[in-house]
């Protein structure tokens, strides 16, 4: 696909970027690729049987929005919401395959460019597949697009402190902690604080040949 030149401004206009609907990216197991329509069933199964897992850890749905995991249509547009904005270089919103299965996302989300050249990465998996490095696999292989490719500056992931797990991730891929956030996001009804790891294409071009060579060679 075209590079996008670190910083400034994108030289190739939204509508003239090549399609991004057949966009595949590879790691050593796992496959990540935009949701469509026809992912619902696998989509809605694995989001039904953990929503113990996850919704405690996702911003409350309003009760008046049709949840896409019960309900086929709003899946549809979830995803083509997703397809414009990837079009539009707003956001990347991946699944997370294992053996041709969906069993998480990996996203990149809120792509600033201008002076900040940043995108935030969100992520969750099935509990079943937990424990199993897909997901720090998928944050490499995302983070390597989001720098080789897309050719960001920064990438942010935000967490609240009692989640454990998705702490372990950053200590596992050694991405720098840069302070906490107050009252940061809002999830499952409450504002809660995050801690916000961060990691520079500075940091990424140093690093490269050993998180590839960990996590997806
Ligand atoms: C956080 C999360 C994405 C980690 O994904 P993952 O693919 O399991 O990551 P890892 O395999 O590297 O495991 C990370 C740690 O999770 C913990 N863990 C593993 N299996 C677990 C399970 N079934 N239940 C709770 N914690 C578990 C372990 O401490 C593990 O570290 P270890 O490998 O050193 O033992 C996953 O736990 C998840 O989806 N949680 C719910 C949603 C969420 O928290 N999203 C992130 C919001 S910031």
């Amino acid at each position: 696909m075209t590079s996008i030149p670190r910083s400034g401004f994108s030289v190739t206009p939204p509508s003239e970027r090549p399609a991004t609907g057949a966009l595949r990216l590879y790691g050593r197991r796992v496959v990540l690729r935009p949701l469509g329509p026809p992912d619902f069933s696998a989509w809605s199964a694995v989001r039904l049987r953990n929503e113990e897992w996850l919704l405690k850890w996702e911003p409350k749905r309003l009760p008046i929005t049709p949840d896409p995991a019960r309900d086929r249509p709003a899946f549809s547009t979830r995803c083509h919401a997703r397809d414009r904005e990837r079009l539009h270089g707003q956001s990347y919103a991946f699944g997370l395959l294992v053996d041709g299965g969906v069993v998480g996302e990996v996203n990149l989300n809120n792509v600033n460019r201008g002076p900040l050249q940043s995108a935030t990465i969100g992520y969750w998996i099935d509990e079943q597949q937990a424990g199993r490095g897909y997901v720090p696999e998928g944050v490499v292989v995302v983070a390597r697009y989001a720098f080789e490719e897309l050719r960001l500056h920064r990438l942010e992931i935000c967490i609240v402190p009692r989640n454990a797990p998705s702490r372990r991730v950053m200590d596992k891929l050694q991405i720098r902690e840069e302070g906490t956030a107050l009252r940061f996001l809002e999830i499952n009804g409450t504002w809660e604080d995050h801690i916000r790891f961060g990691i520079t294409s500075e940091e990424w071009d140093e690093r490269r040949d050993e998180l590839t060579s960990t996590w997806i060679l």
